[in-house]
């Protein structure tokens, strides 16, 4: 049996002027850029994690549901390929249901480790997933996953190897670019024959997808529209909500969804003492969420220095969870 241990919370905590400095930093910046744009990580204040939980259950967001699915059907097999007496780590501490399904299978994990730069909802995960597996060694650690962050010392006796969780889709929140760079930053990390099981959103038709994201209850546009809410009230903006409309339009070509608030007149808003002018039609980009091909994922992964050990996927073939090894 694994031995328990106290949990010890690791890493910085950003004090809160911090944070909020940075954030008005990189509002300012992109409102100024000749195309206007946030960085994703702004929509997810408490009341667009409390949105984003409702996307989740949505009829049309096919992501959550199809993950699980195959998690709660495959679940053996993933742990059965990652082995015994590995040491798991999680990239944000999201949906302790996910980590549950894969916990229950894993054999005698040696620790887990759950990496996110929100403290509450980290904590959170982190002593639900205590209370269900008393026996484990849960670490959590208090960290940006996209920046450079260190790992605590594994126990003895050593894992057999270092497992990175990454579900959700998550990766297709990242810049191309962006994304080889967490990658490989995760490849470092496990080091050679480590792993990484991944979850991510397959490439297919408009008429899935563009739902997922155009929901008719409108909890997608009240997300995205959130994040104007959160700018007024954190940095003494006067965006007029109503002024502004909910876009996701789906390029498939370039295999993203790209999300973003579109202003419906000509207007000037006042932003932390700056005045930003918007025309009629122009847009503010807010997110992109990638949709892969299989062919484009493994060339990405590949030039992380990833190889395919397992693949899963559903029978509709809409999303995948591929468990890649470091060679
Ligand atoms: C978190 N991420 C995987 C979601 C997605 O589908 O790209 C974020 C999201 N944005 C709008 N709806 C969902």
């Amino acid at each position: 049996m694994p031995i328990t241990r106290t949990t010890t919370a690791l890493g910085p905590r950003p004090t809160l002027s911090a944070g909020l400095d940075r954030f008005r930093d990189d509002v300012l910046h992109g409102l100024s850029a000749a195309r206007k744009a946030i960085p994703c990580k702004y929509l997810y204040d408490d009341r667009g994690s409390r949105l984003f939980d409702r996307i989740c259950e949505l009829d049309e967001y096919y992501l959550t549901r199809t993950e699980l699915a195959i998690l709660s059907r495959r679940a053996g097999e993933m742990a059965e390929a990652i082995g015994p007496d590995c040491e798991l780590v999680e990239l944000g501490s999201g949906s302790a249901v996910k980590t549950r399904l894969l916990l229950e299978q894993l054999h005698e994990p040696r620790a887990y480790i759950p990496v996110d730069i929100s403290p509450d909802p980290l904590h959170r995960s982190a002593a639900e997933l205590g209370a269900m597996f008393p026996a484990l060694e849960i670490i959590p650690v208090c960290d940006d996953f996209t920046g450079a962050f260190d790992l605590p010392e594994s126990g003895t006796p050593p894992a057999s190897r270092r497992v990175v969780y990454f579900p959700g889709s998550t990766i297709g929140n990242f810049q191309p670019l962006a994304a080889l760079r967490l990658l490989t930053s995760i490849a470092r990390l496990v080091g050679p024959g480590g792993g990484l099981l991944i979850g991510f959103d397959l490439d297919k038709d408009e008429s899935i997808v563009r739902p997922a994201y155009n929901d008719r209850l409108g909890i997608s546009a009240a997300f995205n529209l959130n994040l104007l809410a959160r700018i007024n009230r954190e940095l003494g903006a006067d965006f007029d909500l109503g002024a502004f409309e909910h876009r996701a339009s789906y390029l498939r070509r370039q295999e993203r969804v790209e999300l973003g608030l579109v202003s419906r007149i000509d207007q000037v808003v006042g932003v932390a003492g700056r005045e930003f002018r918007f025309a009629p039609g122009e847009l503010i980009h807010t997110e992109d969420s990638y949709k892969y091909t299989r062919e484009h994922f493994a060339r990405l992964t590949a030039r992380a220095g990833f190889a395919l050990e397992a693949e899963w996927t559903d029978e509709r073939e809409y999303f995948c969870v591929q468990l890649l090894t470091v060679e």
